[in-house]
């Protein structure tokens, strides 16, 4: 991947998104640093609730994954793609960002098979087994950059809801990402109210087993763990804590944020 520039995912949660002036921040961000390639992995978290809520469906969640039937299945495809995806798309090209919209289901970006948890077979949750990059290169060599909506398909061409975390992962490793940076409602993972400012991925396993970490935390680790294990350099958890947080990130300066990474901790050696 050598003749695209160094690539940067970020995976916008589905709260934080909702933060007034995000939006047309991020997208400045984007402007601002062209000479990094940009992937945009958006969740739809607390829309899709509210969305389930309006049909009489609770939702449930075993391990932070939300647990999908054929029903619910739609419901979410159509805010995460239609409503979510959508808004993003128009914003950014009506500022000037060369955003293109893809879905993992429309545009065959995985292949999924039904995900188990805890040995149960969730429905119609997907995990995702193959990462189709020919389709997300084209669009970057063009330097259009991708916005992209979870929702896949499985080999048969059945819609699979896919967790945001994991499909950006994914998509890191395939294309070996130089950084994989989490916009979520809360600046990294927090232990006895203090934000922890870098874990190993060695400390993860125990996070979850303890119970520190839970929830769409838990999944957010686990998939970076997976990452840094395929090769991703380094992943940040933060939030939307000021309106240059990616070029301060980017610049090594310091803003609140968990840091994981594998190897030599290039963060903390320049701060
Ligand atoms: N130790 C912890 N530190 C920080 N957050 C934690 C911890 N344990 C559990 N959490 C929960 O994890 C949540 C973040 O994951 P969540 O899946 O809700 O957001 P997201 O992945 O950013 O958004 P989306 O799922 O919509 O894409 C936090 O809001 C918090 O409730
Ligand atoms: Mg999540």
């Amino acid at each position: 991947m050598s003749y695209l520039n160094k690539i940067i995912l970020i995976k916008l949660g589905g709260s934080e998104l909702d933060k007034p002036g995000l939006l047309d921040e991020l997208g400045e961000e984007i402007l601002r640093n062209r000479k990094y390639t940009f992937i945009i992995v958006h969740g739809g978290g607390k829309e899709i609730t509210k969305e389930l809520e309006k049909h009489n469906i609770k939702s449930k969640f075993i391990d932070g994954l939300r647990l999908t039937s054929a029903r619910e299945i739609n419901i979410i495809d159509e805010v995460i793609t239609n409503k979510i995806n959508s808004r993003i798309v128009s914003f950014w090209i009506k500022k000037g960002v060369p955003a293109i919209g893809l879905s993992g289901w429309k545009h065959n970006l995985f292949e999924v098979k039904p995900k188990e948890i805890k040995g149960h077979q969730a429905h119609f949750v997907g995990e995702i087994v193959s990462v189709n990059t020919s389709i997300l290169l084209k669009y970057l060599e063009r330097s259009w950059i991708p916005v992209i909506s979870p929702i896949s398909k499985n080999s048969i061409g059945f819609k699979y809801n896919v967790n945001a975390d994991e499909a950006a992962v994914a998509i890191a490793a395939s294309l070996s990402a130089n950084k994989l940076i989490f916009i979520s409602d809360v600046p990294g993972v927090i232990i006895k109210d203090k934000l922890i400012e870098k874990i190993s991925v060695t400390e993860i396993d125990n996070l979850i087993k303890s119970g520190i970490v839970k929830d769409g935390m838990a999944v957010k680790l686990l998939s970076i763990l997976k990452s840094i294990k395929s090769g991703v350099e380094e992943a940040i958890i933060t939030n939307w804590s000021c309106p240059d947080v990616i070029s301060k990130i980017l610049r090594k300066e310091k803003v609140p944020l968990t840091l994981i990474s594998g190897g030599v901790n290039e963060y903390s050696k320049s701060t």
